[in-house]
């Protein structure tokens, strides 16, 4: 039997609760993983609160985990018992401590990524390649301009960002995170909650605006995101962390001939060979210690609500990990 966190009903925190699973054996093209390591990320509080209705219940909720191959299903090539691997989904269900996995989504990790690093950073750091080189290819010169800098997606896009020359701007919501962001390559940190960014950006770039704002907070930034574009400026909202982004004036756009993107990363990882790109990019930078990260500060799989109330309260500093 698995220990898993099974949604029930749409709610608070308190609506993630442990219960007991049977697993079974792999089928054709499956591997059966033990998982070691799950990644949180903002999109799961989405699914439990019910804002997105993608995860059909009683459903186990989770995108991302590390864990080790115990047995591979008929057909399967390339893997084997004890390959360390480490996956992304949209299909849901790595809130457990084993399951059955498509083993065409499942990533070796190289010798120098440890699982509770790659639970960490696989999904965000797949995120920040999307943006940072598919997106909108960042090129030596850029201005850019990140929401949320120290957040697990903003930290890892500055410092990609910056890694590849250009100039970072980061907002975050307190002096402790203006650190995190600092440390991350911003150059300039702006604390959103006290001073208009959009007033700030200006000044910092001379009236210029940013080549790129990269917004995951959604509702309480998207209109001061696009008066802070640059003539020609890109707009990625790719989250929505304080709330859905309303409809606005698509004219709004010709003020400096902007443009504007929802980028989705499952869509971008959705190609094998894709993801596998993607991943090897990822991995590149992390093993040469261009990018940082820590693996994130851990929960064991049952304490699931209490990680949950930490995203939400916007007090984590930093990612969080489920440790079945
Ligand atoms: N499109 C994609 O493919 C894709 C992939 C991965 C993630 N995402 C999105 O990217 C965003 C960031 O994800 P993450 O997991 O790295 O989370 P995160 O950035 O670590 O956490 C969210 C941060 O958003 C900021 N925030 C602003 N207003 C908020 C509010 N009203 N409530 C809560 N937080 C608020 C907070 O930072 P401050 O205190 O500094 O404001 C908070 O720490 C999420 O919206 C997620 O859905 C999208």
């Amino acid at each position: 039997m698995a220990e898993a966190i099974v949604l029930r009903e749409y709610g608070g925190p308190e609506v993630l609760r442990s219960e007991s699973i049977e697993v079974g054996k792999p089928g054709p093209g499956e591997l059966r993983i033990r998982q070691t390591a799950v990644g949180i990320n903002f999109h799961d509080v989405y699914v439990r609160s019910g804002l997105y209705r993608t995860l059909s219940l009683p459903g186990i909720p989770g995108i991302e985990a590390a864990g080790v191959v115990e047995e591979v299903g008929p057909g399967v090539s390339g893997f084997a018992a004890g390959d360390r691997i480490a996956y992304v989904t949209a299909r849901y269900g790595t809130y457990t401590s084993e399951r059955l996995l498509p083993a065409d989504i499942a990533i070796r990790l190289p010798a120098a990524i440890d699982d509770k690093l790659a639970a960490t950073v696989l999904l965000k750091g797949l995120t920040a390649e999307m943006l940072v080189r598919q997106v909108y290819r960042i090129e030596r010169g850029h201005l850019v301009l990140v929401h949320a800098a120290a957040g697990g997606v903003g930290r890892l896009l500055c410092q990609w960002a910056s890694h590849l020359g250009a100039t970072v701007i980061g907002t975050v919501g307190s002096t402790e995170k203006a650190e995190i962001a600092r440390a991350a390559g911003c150059k300039h940190v702006v604390l959103y909650r006290e001073e208009n960014f959009v007033e700030r950006v200006r000044e910092i770039t001379d009236g210029r605006g940013v080549d790129i704002v990269y917004d995951s907070v959604g509702r309480d930034t998207f209109e001061g995101s696009l008066d802070s574009l640059a003539t020609f400026g890109h707009l990625a909202n790719f989250g929505q962390s304080s709330g859905s982004v309303t409809a606005f004036e698509v004219a709004r756009l010709s003020k400096g001939s902007n443009a504007l993107s929802r980028p989705v990363v499952f869509h971008y990882v959705a190609d094998r060979a894709k993801l596998e790109g993607m991943s090897t990019a990822l991995f590149d930078v992390l093993s040469r210690g261009a990018l940082t990260a820590q693996p994130g500060k851990a929960f064991p799989l049952a304490e699931a609500a209490a990680a949950h109330e930490e995203l939400e309260s916007r007090r984590a500093a930093g990612p969080l990990l489920l440790v079945p």
